[in-house]
């Protein structure tokens, strides 16, 4: 049964602001019950947030999977030595996890998995007949990270997605990276952000190109800056690099001189090509073609994907509460019955939610005993793409009352339109453009 009734579910939404969240997507988590904090930078997902996590995951693993990328699950539990051979141990500094094991031996808590993967395909990918592949996997990381703020924006244990993908040479890692920015694309669509890919810096990830994808929020720790006259888009690191001096507003673009704009962004994924960086120094060989060992030509793929949860919040919000997109809602509809002691009320609210329910639909049934306001309050702050409201008033007209939570006008519906209404927002939001 895919639907839920409210009273089954637990959703413990607030009334009141808690004073130590700084931005609107940290606030409404926590106020609509999507997630509780245990410690600094620790967060555990309610079940409309674990919900919701399970969608985007979904969307990963679909898009991920139809680019051709196999999904393995590494250890987050790695020891010392392995980063100590690829010159990471020291320079990772802080952030890392480091401890001893009861034999006294040097660990960490994996804050990216180079490392693992490298060491792990050296023993399974021999030949360039096994090439090119490209692995993925979507797993905790845990980064020390010296200030975590804004809920799950910026925690120390987060879910990301982590793709590698191994090719005979440059020719093929350029393609394989281009696959991956489509796939990239698609996914952040598919979530409703409005991502956009910018030409990055590699910092300690080392290799050539780059490109982080941008979400633009007044919130973002990023800055990055748009030409006025060409398609050129960068972190504010990568074009200071390139002009070879700080940015600021209205600096000249690097590739046509007309001035800059800056705006502030949430990173939400960011791909590097490795080249041989991580295969030389691990030695990460297969045998080519003409009989040489090689190392192999890499690159590096991810996606915060707990991060995308807050970053869809942030730039998807009113007043009111959330406002998901279809593919990423806790729950697509909510059905707000008005007066359940009227015996006509709930029993057509109980009929919509079965029929709901039987064409496939995850539904909320707003079964509590209380008033309407609260029930519509409660709605518009969870954020559900549609809602639809069963009266005595509705009733009168055969009909229930359908509202788009991004939208201000209401309709008077059959129950048979609102079910079909609900199916087809939701095959839009599954069939991606471009
Ligand atoms: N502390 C964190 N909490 C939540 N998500 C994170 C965190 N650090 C990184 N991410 C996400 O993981 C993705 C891949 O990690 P990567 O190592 O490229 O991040 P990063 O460059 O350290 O990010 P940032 O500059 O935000 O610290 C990032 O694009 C981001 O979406
Ligand atoms: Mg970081
Ligand atoms: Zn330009």
């Amino acid at each position: 049964m895919p639907g839920m009734r409210w009273t089954e579910a637990h959703i413990p939404t607030l009334r009141e602001t808690p004073a130590e969240a700084e931005i609107a997507s940290h606030r409404l988590m926590l106020r609509a019950g999507l997630i509780r904090k245990l410690s600094s930078g620790t967060y555990s997902y309610l079940p409309l947030g674990q919900r919701s996590l399970s969608k985007v995951i979904r969307i990963i693993r679909e898009e991920m999977d139809r680019s051709g990328a196999l999904e393995v699950l590494l250890p987050a539990l790695q020891p010392a030595e392995l980063w100590k051979r690829s010159g990471r141990y020291e320079l990772m500094g802080p952030e890392m996890i480091r401890f001893k094991d009861r034999h006294g031996k040097e660990m960490v808590l994996g804050p990216t998995h180079e490392e693992v993967i490298t060491s792990l395909v050296s023993g399974e990918l021999r030949s360039y007949r096994d090439l090119p592949k490209t692995l993925y996997q979507i797993q905790v990381k845990f980064r020390d990270e010296p200030r975590p703020r804004f809920g799950v924006i910026r925690s120390s244990e987060f879910l990301m997605k982590d793709a590698y993908s191994f090719d005979r040479n440059e020719a093929g890692l350029n393609a394989n990276y281009q696959k991956m920015l489509e796939a990239y694309r698609r996914i952040f669509e598919r979530c409703g952000l409005a991502a956009l890919p910018v030409e990055a810096e590699t910092g300690f990830m080392g290799g050539s190109d780059s490109h982080e994808f941008m979400v633009p929020a007044a919130s973002g720790e990023d800055t990055v800056v748009r030409c006025s006259g060409c398609a050129y888009a960068a972190s504010k690191e990568k074009a200071a690099a390139q002009l070879a001096k700080p940015v600021q507003e209205g600096s000249p673009c690097p590739k046509c001189g007309k001035p800059l704009a800056l705006l502030a962004a949430i990173e939400v994924g960011h791909i590097f090509k490795l080249g041989t960086k991580y295969s030389a120094k691990l030695e990460a060989l297969f045998l080519d073609e003409d009989g040489k060992e090689k190392p192999f030509v890499m690159g590096c793929y991810g996606i915060g994907v707990t991060r995308i949860l807050a970053a869809v919040i942030e730039t998807r919000h009113d007043d009111f509460g959330i406002q998901w997109p279809a593919e990423v809602a806790p729950y697509p509809a909510v059905i707000v019955p008005i007066n359940l002691s009227d015996a006509k009320t709930r029993q057509a609210a109980e009929d919509l939610y079965q029929g709901m329910a039987q064409a496939g639909l995850e539904v909320l049934l707003d079964d509590r005993e209380v008033s309407g306001g609260v029930k519509m309050k409660d709605a518009d702050l969870i954020g559900f793409p549609i809602r639809v409201l069963i009266s005595e008033k509705t009733l009168q007209k055969s009909s229930v009352e359908v509202k788009l939570r991004c939208e201000k006008e209401t309709s008077l519906v059959t129950p048979a339109e609102a079910i079909s209404l609900v199916k087809n927002r939701l095959d839009k939001g599954s069939s991606p453009v471009g």
